[in-house]
This record gives C-alpha cells, structure tokens and sequence, in this order.
C-alpha cells in the first residue's frame, strides 16, 4: 500500500491547490444540481477511509479484479505478449500497482521484453513506485511519467516507437458517465496505433442488491466517505458544513447500470465557503460520484465503437467483474 498522503489530487501545492479546491467546490454547489468533483474524496481521511470499503464485506470490485489478476496471469501475461514483440506496458492511474505486479512478475519471468510505464496525476505514487518496484521486481525496466493520462500517452509514443499495451483496471471507466467513458475510449484510441492492445477493467451488471451493498456498506464506511467530503471542504477550506444535515443516499439503477451516490440536505439551510454563501433546500441532492456498471456485450460494443476489437475475456469465478482485452485495428 501507499504511505497515506494525498494521493488523487493534481500536482499542485499549498496555497495554489487551495484556491482551485475552492473554485471546484464553488462551481459544483452553485450548480443545478449540485455536485461535487470525486477526486477530491481522497486526502489522508479519505484514503483510509476507501481502504476500510476496500476491506469491506460488501465491497467486491477489488477482490474480483484481484482474483482474475492472481488466478489467471499467465493468460493474461500470454494474450498481452502475443507475437512476441517488444512493447510499452503503459497503466493509467497506476496507484500502488498492486494488481499489475502480479502480471509484472509474470511478464519478467517469462522474459518478455517490455518496459513499464506507469502514469498517474501524483507524482507522490510516481516517485513510489519508482522506489519500490525495482526491489520488488527485480529486473524491470521502468519509468514513471507524472501528468494527465492523453499527456502522458504523447509523451510515451515520443520517448518509444514499441508496440503500446494500456492497462485501464478498477472501476475508472466506471467513474465516468456513459457518454463520457466512450469519448474517454475514442481518445484513447486516438493516442494508439493498429495491433496496440487495452486491458480495460469493467464492473459488470449482476444483482442489484450485490451492487447496492457494495456503495452502502453496514459497517457505514461509504455514507463516512461521502461525509468526509464536506468534514474536508471545513478543514481546508474555512466552510460551516453541519454534516449532521446531510444523509448519504446511494442508488443503483439495475436497467441502466448507473450507480449514485448522493448527499442529501435535511434542512433549508446556508453553508459558508471561500467568502461565499450557498443555499441549499430541504431534500435537495449534492451528486457525489457515478459508478457505472456494463454487461460484457455493453463494454465490448463500447470497444468497438472506438475502433478496438474485443479479443479475449477475463472474469472472475462470479462473473462479476470483467478485464477486457481490445485490439486497436
Ligand atoms: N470510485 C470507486 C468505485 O466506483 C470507489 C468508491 C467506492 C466510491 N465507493 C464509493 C466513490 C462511494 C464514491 C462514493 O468503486
């Protein structure tokens, strides 16, 4: 894991990463409907908070995702090293990596030749696996990039002319709306070249109850995460939340795959923010964060339709998580 430390933020600092938290916070709750930005869910709170959901029961995309990485890598190891050519194994939002090491290792020992190039916004998750890894996988050649995913790709294709592979893993293209995960794969697409390859994580469609539980945990780590939110704009921003007013609402939408979450204002009531005072109505929403589910044909027409071939599936022994893997054509 992470040392904890504000991770998912951009690369700004103090002052600066203040002022843009606070101009964030203003656009989204001056809105109709308000909403909050999900990146900023995650300073030092928030991270061991997502770690307590991660470690929660009811809480299954990390341990499906972890089982396909654990039980099936010299499949995924063989699909991603096809004809045997060298290549960029790029990741996106590459975090603490610990699902990739398992295909890492496995890549070395077969003695693909390939260099890993690990992309994140944070520089702090850089600069640690840039540390630990070479002790951890003794062998491999790595080199972190710190910026915007498209950025970064651009970057990649300049430092190398090698076939690109791109790993896309837990629930990121779920985060984004579904018009916006396929403009996300056209872009995508765009910074590739024909026979490059996605390894693209997918949460699947399965019981609504399964799904629900796992954005509403008994153990209420998920309605404290959402809180958590609002405890850190009065941290760091001066504001006058009374978070006691506020009740988590999370929603699945078994027909459209939509999983919300939502804030729900218990009173009229005024909040002060950043020299600012936002209204807000009894019953009123602040949207929090979407977490998209697909079936496996939905996420593969998605392929598709950003110029991919969908190639091979891997899921879990439930089905209910899938690593697809597309072919750029
Ligand atoms: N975004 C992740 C997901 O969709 C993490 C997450 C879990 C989350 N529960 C959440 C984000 C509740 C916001 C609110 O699985």
């Amino acid at each position: 894991m992470l040392p904890i430390e504000n991770t998912a933020t951009s690369p700004l600092t103090g002052q600066d990463f203040d002022h843009q938290f606070c101009e964030d916070v203003l656009t989204g709750l001056k809105a109709t409907p308000k909403y909050l930005q999900a990146k900023y869910f995650y300073d030092a709170t928030g991270d061991e908070l997502f770690q307590q959901i991660m470690n929660c029961p009811e809480y299954y995309p990390t341990d499906c995702e972890l089982e396909i990485f654990t039980q099936q890598t010299k499949a995924l190891a063989k699909a991603l090293i096809a004809d045997g050519s060298a290549f960029d194994l790029i990741e996106l939002g590459a975090g603490d990596a610990m699902k990739s090491t398992y295909l890492l290792r496995e890549l070395i020992s077969q003695q693909a030749d390939f260099t890993y190039l690990p992309i994140d916004i944070s520089g702090h998750v850089i600069n640690f696996l840039e540390e630990t890894l070479p002790v951890t996988l003794p062998g491999i050649k790595l080199k972190g990039l710190t910026g915007e995913y498209f950025n970064m790709m651009g970057e990649a294709a300049r430092i190398s002319p090698r076939r690109k592979v791109v790993l896309f893993l837990g629930s990121n293209i779920g985060n984004m709306p579904v018009a916006e995960a396929e403009e996300f794969c056209l872009e995508l697409r765009k910074h590739l070249s024909a026979g490059d390859r996605v390894l693209m994580g997918v949460d699947l469609k399965k019981n609504p109850h399964t799904v629900l539980a796992a954005y509403n945990d008994a153990a209420g780590y998920t309605r404290r995460f959402n809180l958590n939110l609002l405890e850190r704009i009065n941290r760091q921003l001066n504001a006058n939340f009374d978070v006691s007013k506020f009740e988590h609402y999370p929603t699945y939408d078994p027909e459209t795959g939509s999983c919300k979450s939502y804030l729900i204002s218990l009173d009229d009531q005024k909040v002060e923010l950043c020299d600012e005072t936002v209204t807000f109505r009894k019953d009123e929403y602040i949207f929090m964060e979407i977490s998209q589910k697909y079936t496996v044909t939905e996420a593969n027409q998605m392929g598709v339709h950003a110029g991919f071939k969908p190639t091979v599936n891997f899921s879990d022994s439930r089905n209910w998580f899938l690593d697809t893997l597309w072919l750029a054509i």
